[in-house]
C-alpha cells in the first residue's frame, strides 16, 4: 500500500465551519486593507458598483468551479484536477501553478499580516499615544525599515498559522477560525456603529454610498476587476480544497453565493468603519496603502478614547488576516499530505519552515533590498510578488478553470454541472453556458493583458 492512502482524509464537523472557513479564506487584508484604499483611490460608489457587479459577474461562477472541482476530486487542487481530467492529459499542471500561488500569496501576506499584528501590539501598549500626525507618519516609516522587526512579526504569524493548522481539520483549522470571524463580525459591528456616529460622518457616507461616475474611468473597472478575483481567493485553488472537505448534501451554487456575500458584507461593512471616520477628521481618502496603517492611528489618536477603537480595529484587522493564512497554509498543508503523505505535524513543521524563508525577500524588500525595484521606481518585493499572483496567476488559473470546466478536452460541463448540482439549495443557471463558456474567458484575458500593459507602460 502506498503511503499516500494510509493518510485519513477529514471532513468539516458541519456546514457553518465550511461556509466561515471558505469565508474567511476570502476575507482579510483584500477587504480591510486593499478594498477601502483602492475604494478611495478610483471614486467612491462608483467603484463599489463596478466591484459588485464583478463579483456576480466572475466570481461567482468561479469560485461555484473550484468547490465542483474540489468535492468531485476530493483532493487538493493538482490532485483533483488530476483524477477529473480525461487520460494522458495535463490540465494537473495548472494545479501545481495553483499551489505555487498559494505559496507566492503567503510570500507577501505574511508580510503585511505581520504589521497588522504588530500595530495591535502598538495600540495595545500605547505606543502612538500623544504623537503628532508627522510623527505617526514616521513611526510606521521607521517600522517599516527595522528589518528585524519586520521578521519578527511576520515568523509570528507564520508559527501561529501553521501551529492551528498542525491541530488538525476540525481541531484546529475549523476551531479556531470559527472563534476569529464570530469575534471579527462583533468588533466590526461595534465599530461600524462609532464611525457612523462620528459628528461630520455623513460626506464620509456620501462619498461611500452616493455614485457619481463623473470621475469614474477604465483604470477603475480594472481595479475592480483585479479585486474580485483578490478578495475571493480565486484562480489558485484556495477555495477548492474547502470543497473537498465537505459531503454532497447541499448544492454549490447557494453555498458560494454565502461565501461571497459573507466577504461582501466585510468588505462594505470594513468601508463603512473607514470613510465616515476619515472624512470626520478631514482627512483624504485616496491616500494609497498607508490608509490603515498611517491615517487610522492618527484619527483614533484625535478620538475620545481612541486607543480603545485602535486596538478593536487592529485586533479585527489581524483576525481576518489570520483567518485567510490558516486557510491558505491549509491548502499547502492538504498538498504536501495528499501528495507526499507527509504527516499532518510533520507536515506542519517543514511547510513553516519553508514559508518563513520564502517571506524573507518581501521583508527584506523594506530594508536590504530596499534599492531593488523590480516594476519601475519605488517598487519593491511586495510588488513584484502581488503582480506576479494578483495580475497573472489569479487571472490564468481562474481561465483555466473555466475552460476546465466548460470544455470536453477538460472535464467538461456536464460533469460541472453534475456536481455543482448535487445536494439541495440554489442551482447553477443553465442558461448561463454561452456566458460561461465564451465571454466569461474573454473577460479574464482582457484583465490579464490590461495588467501586462499597465506593467509596460509603467516602466
Ligand atoms: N482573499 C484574501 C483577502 O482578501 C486574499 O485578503
Amino acid at each position: 500500500m502506498s503511503k499516500k492512502k494510509k493518510v485519513e482524509r477529514e471532513q468539516f464537523a458541519s456546514r457553518i465551519g465550511f461556509l466561515l472557513i471558505s469565508a474567511g479564506c476570502a476575507i482579510g487584508l483584500g477587504n480591510v486593507w486593499r478594498f477601502p484604499f483602492i475604494t478611495g483611490k478610483y471614486g467612491g460608489a462608483a467603484f463599489v458598483l463596478v466591484y459588485l457587479a464583478f463579483l456576480l459577474l466572475l466570481g461567482l461562477p468561479i469560485m461555484v468551479m473550484e468547490f465542483a472541482i474540489g468535492r468531485a476530486g476530493h483532493l487538493n487542487i493538482a490532485g483533483s484536477m488530476r483524477a477529473l481530467e480525461p487520460v494522458n492529459s495535463k490540465w494537473h499542471v495548472f494545479g501545481y501553478l495553483g499551489i505555487i500561488g498559494n505559496v507566492i500569496l503567503m510570500m507577501f501576506y505574511t508580510t503585511v499580516a505581520g504589521w497588522g499584528l504588530a500595530y495591535f501590539y502598538k495600540e495595545l501598549t500605547g505606543a502612538f499615544n500623544g504623537l503628532s500626525p508627522e510623527e505617526i507618519g514616521t513611526a510606521f516609516g521607521m517600522f517599516l525599515g527595522n528589518t528585524g522587526e519586520l521578521i519578527f512579526w511576520m515568523a509570528l504569524v507564520v508559527i501561529l498559522g501553521f501551529f492551528v493548522c498542525s491541530l488538525g481539520l476540525q481541531a484546529g483549522v475549523e476551531r479556531i477560525s470559527k472563534f476569529m470571524m464570530s469575534g471579527m463580525f462583533l468588533m466590526l459591528l461595534i465599530l461600524v456603529f462609532k464611525a457612523v456616529t462620528l459628528p461630520g460622518a455623513s460626506a464620509g457616507l456620501n462619498f461611500y454610498l452616493k455614485p457619481d461616475f463623473s470621475n469614474f474611468n477604465w483604470e477603475g473597472v480594472y481595479a475592480a476587476m483585479g479585486q474580485a478575483f483578490f478578495t475571493l481567493s480565486l484562480g489558485i485553488g484556495s477555495m477548492a480544497i474547502f470543497g473537498s472537505y465537505i459531503g454532497k448534501e447541499r448544492s454549490l451554487t447557494g453555498e458560494a453565493l454565502d461565501v461571497m456575500a459573507l466577504d461582501t458584507l466585510i468588505a462594505l461593512l470594513a468601508g463603512l468603519v473607514i470613510f465616515p471616520t476619515a472624512f470626520a477628521f478631514g482627512v483624504d481618502a485616496g491616500s494609497g496603502p498607508g490608509l490603515v496603517f498611517v491615517t487610522l492611528p492618527n484619527i483614533f489618536n484625535q478620538m475620545i478614547g481612541g486607543q480603545l477603537w485602535g486596538i478593536l480595529f487592529f485586533m479585527f484587522l489581524t483576525f481576518a488576516a489570520m483567518t485567510t493564512v490558516i486557510a491558505v497554509f491549509e491548502n499547502i498543508m492538504a498538498f504536501t499530505i495528499d501528495e507526499w503523505g507527509w504527516e499532518r505535524k510533520k507536515a506542519a513543521l517543514r511547510n513553516g519552515i519553508g514559508i518563513f524563508i520564502f517571506s524573507l525577500p518581501c521583508v527584506l524588500g523594506f530594508g536590504p533590498l530596499s534599492g531593488f525595484a523590480p516594476l519601475g521606481e519605488g517598487t519593491m518585493v511586495l510588488d513584484l510578488e502581488d503582480f506576479i499572483l494578483s495580475n497573472n496567476l489569479l487571472p490564468i488559473g481562474a481561465l483555466v478553470f473555466v475552460l476546465f470546466c466548460t470544455r470536453r478536452p477538460g472535464w467538461g460541463w456536464n460533469s460541472f454541472i453534475e456536481e455543482a448540482d448535487t445536494g439541495t439549495g440554489f442551482k447553477f443557471p443553465k442558461w448561463l453556458k454561452p456566458y460561461v463558456r465564451s465571454v466569461l474567458p474573454l473577460i479574464i484575458l482582457v484583465v490579464l493583458i490590461k495588467g501586462w500593459m499597465d506593467v509596460l507602460i509603467l516602466r
